[in-house]
Order: C-alpha cells, then sequence, then structure tokens
C-alpha cells in the first residue's frame, strides 16, 4: 500500500512574484516521475501538501487548472515567520519540493454546470478560485456552465494577483469582470470600493445561480449579508475553509470542527454546512 506521508518529488519550473510586497509567488511545480505525473489528477478547489525537505510541510490551495496536466501552480504568501513558507520563498527554479495530494474536496463542479457562477474572491484566498476561473473558460468546458460573473478585490492596484490572466479575462465576453481596489493609484483606472459593496453595486441575480466566494474573514462577514438581500440562500454560498492543519488526511485530528475534518470533508462547504457546525473556527 502507498504511504499517505510520502510527497512526490517535483522540481521548480518558474517563479512569478505576483505582488508589490513580494510577499505573494506563484510556483509552477513539474514532477520529476513521469508516472507521478500522469497519475495526479485532482479537481478545482483540491489542496497539496507542500513539502520543503528538512523543514517541514503546509496546505496550499492548487492555483492552476486540471486542464494543466503539464505542471501544477501554487501561489504562496510568505508568512512574517513561517517556517516552510519563508524556506519556500528562498527557492530557486531547479529546487526540489515534496507534494503530498490531492488533498480535500473540491468545488462541486457537475452541481455547477447549466448555472449562472458568481465567483467573488479577496485577496490571496482567490487561488483556487483562479483555478476554477481557468477550467470554467477552458475551450473543453465553457458550453456546460451559464453566465460567469467575477468580483475581485485587493487592498491596492500593486496586490492584484494575475494581473495579465485579469487583463485578458477582460476582453472576454464570455465573462464579466468586475476588479476593484480599496484605494487606487495614480495609474489606477479600475473601480474602487471593498468587494462587498461591489457585490451590491452589480447586483447578480440568484435565479439558476451558485456563488463561489473566498477571501479574508472581513470579506466574508460583509460579503454574506449582501448576498443574503440579493436572495442568494446558504445553500448556494459555497467557501473553503483554511484551518490549520497537520497530516491533511482525516488521521491526526488537528483540523476538526465538531465531527468533520476540514482537511478530509472539505475545505469546500456551502454555507449551509457551516451553519450546522459549532462555531470552533
Ligand atoms: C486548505 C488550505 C489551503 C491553503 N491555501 C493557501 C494558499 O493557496 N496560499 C497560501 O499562501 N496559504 C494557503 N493556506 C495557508 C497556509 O497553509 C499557511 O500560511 C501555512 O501553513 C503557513 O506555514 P508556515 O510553515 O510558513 O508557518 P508556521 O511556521 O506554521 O506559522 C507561522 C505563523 O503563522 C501562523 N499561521 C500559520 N498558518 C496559519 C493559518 N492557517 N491560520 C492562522 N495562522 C496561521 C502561526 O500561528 C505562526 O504565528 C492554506 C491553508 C489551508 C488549510
Ligand atoms: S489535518 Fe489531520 S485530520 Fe485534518
Amino acid at each position: 500500500m502507498k504511504n499517505p506521508y510520502r510527497p512526490f518529488l517535483t522540481r521548480i519550473d518558474k517563479i512569478t512574484i505576483e505582488n508589490e510586497a513580494k510577499d505573494l509567488k506563484t510556483f509552477r511545480l513539474v514532477f520529476c516521475d513521469e508516472e507521478e505525473a500522469k497519475g495526479f489528477r485532482f479537481q478545482c478547489g483540491q489542496f497539496g501538501e507542500l513539502t520543503i525537505f528538512g523543514v517541514g510541510e503546509c496546505p496550499i490551495g492548487i492555483a492552476s487548472s486540471p486542464m494543466d496536466e503539464d505542471f501544477i501552480e501554487f501561489t504562496v504568501k510568505r508568512y512574517p515567520n513561517g517556517l516552510v513558507t519563508n524556506a519556500l520563498h528562498n527557492c530557486r527554479v531547479g529546487d526540489r519540493v515534496g507534494v503530498r495530494g490531492p488533498l480535500g474536496n473540491c468545488f462541486p463542479m457537475e452541481r455547477m454546470e447549466g448555472k449562472n457562477l458568481v465567483i467573488v474572491g479577496g485577496g490571496f484566498a482567490f487561488t483556487t478560485l483562479r483555478s476554477t476561473i481557468q477550467f470554467i473558460l477552458h475551450v473543453a468546458n465553457r458550453g456546460k456552465f451559464a453566465d460567469l460573473t467575477l468580483v475581485y478585490g485587493a487592498r491596492s492596484p500593486g496586490e492584484l494577483l494575475y494581473k495579465d490572466e485579469l487583463k485578458q479575462w477582460e476582453t472576454r465576453k464570455d465573462i464579466q469582470t468586475h476588479i476593484t481596489v480599496d484605494k487606487g493609484d495614480q495609474d489606477w483606472k479600475g473601480q474602487e470600493g471593498f468587494v462587498p459593496a461591489v457585490v451590491e453595486q452589480v447586483a447578480p441575480s440568484p435565479e439558476n445561480a451558485l456563488v463561489l466566494l473566498c477571501g479574508p474573514p472581513i470579506m466574508l462577514k460583509y460579503t454574506l449579508p449582501v448576498l443574503t438581500r440579493l436572495g442568494f440562500g446558504p445553500g448556494e454560498i459555497i467557501t473553503s475553509l483554511e484551518m490549520r492543519m497537520k497530516c491533511g488526511i482525516g488521521l491526526c485530528g488537528r483540523c476538526n470542527i465538531g465531527p468533520m475534518y476540514v482537511c478530509r470533508d472539505g475545505p469546500v462547504f456551502t454555507y449551509e454546512q457551516i451553519q450546522a457546525l459549532p462555531a470552533e473556527f
């Protein structure tokens, strides 16, 4: 039987510095073993445990699309004093990184088919939503989903992730993008304002629609009532929880909320499911 704690060996193929503060980098990883690469099939919303050998491992959402089979990408924020995230940020192209996964559940793609999708993201929690948008926009998949609306915000223009992709999406007719920053600078020509206010202004219809909502707690706190006012029920709002984790496979008990293990039963939950859990997070 395969040892679930043994990571796959990957090589860093590309590193993209995403933000002005330079504390967010996207790591493109390529499997060292071709057979392992073929066997690693994931779905949008899943995560991996990234290992820096001799340092430790930590859970990170998969930021690339399942349609990209030659590599996987992770966008990682360097935590002040964070052991693994600092070690990762010190890595260079060609260095080896371990990956365990794919882990956890995923966004409910089958349920999302045929629906109008409203994707609301803030800060660096946008990573698995980026994976989802790339997947939906792929020519093989776009026809399966109805309208796609994106509201994505960051503190400042320099903190927006995936800037080239955002520009491309803005030129497409099959995704309505609303990119906002809390405060612009002299070059910013786009929208200013907090994500909840922009969602209220865009006012997506709840008819035949689902919302994917990921962001910092403060954004979620103020966006939820807006979505409720617009008519979205808690079963139609889907999010991803970020608990502290260790094993990532439902064995150590580090991430439980009541009877649920976030690593195994999540990290993706509807607000209806979250409301039924004890308030332990
Ligand atoms: C399912 C899931 C997906 C994630 N996806 C991403 C992602 O895409 N990109 C990304 O940058 N991060 C993501 N995270 C968060 C990431 O796992 C943590 O930032 C990481 O574990 C920090 O590891 P470290 O060794 O650098 O920090 P540590 O050395 O473990 O801790 C450093 C400091 O940060 C605090 N800290 C660390 N992790 C957390 C946490 N989760 N919540 C609160 N405080 C914490 C510690 O208390 C300590 O003070 C995800 C977490 C989960 C559970
Ligand atoms: S992290 Fe070990 S049970 Fe979830």
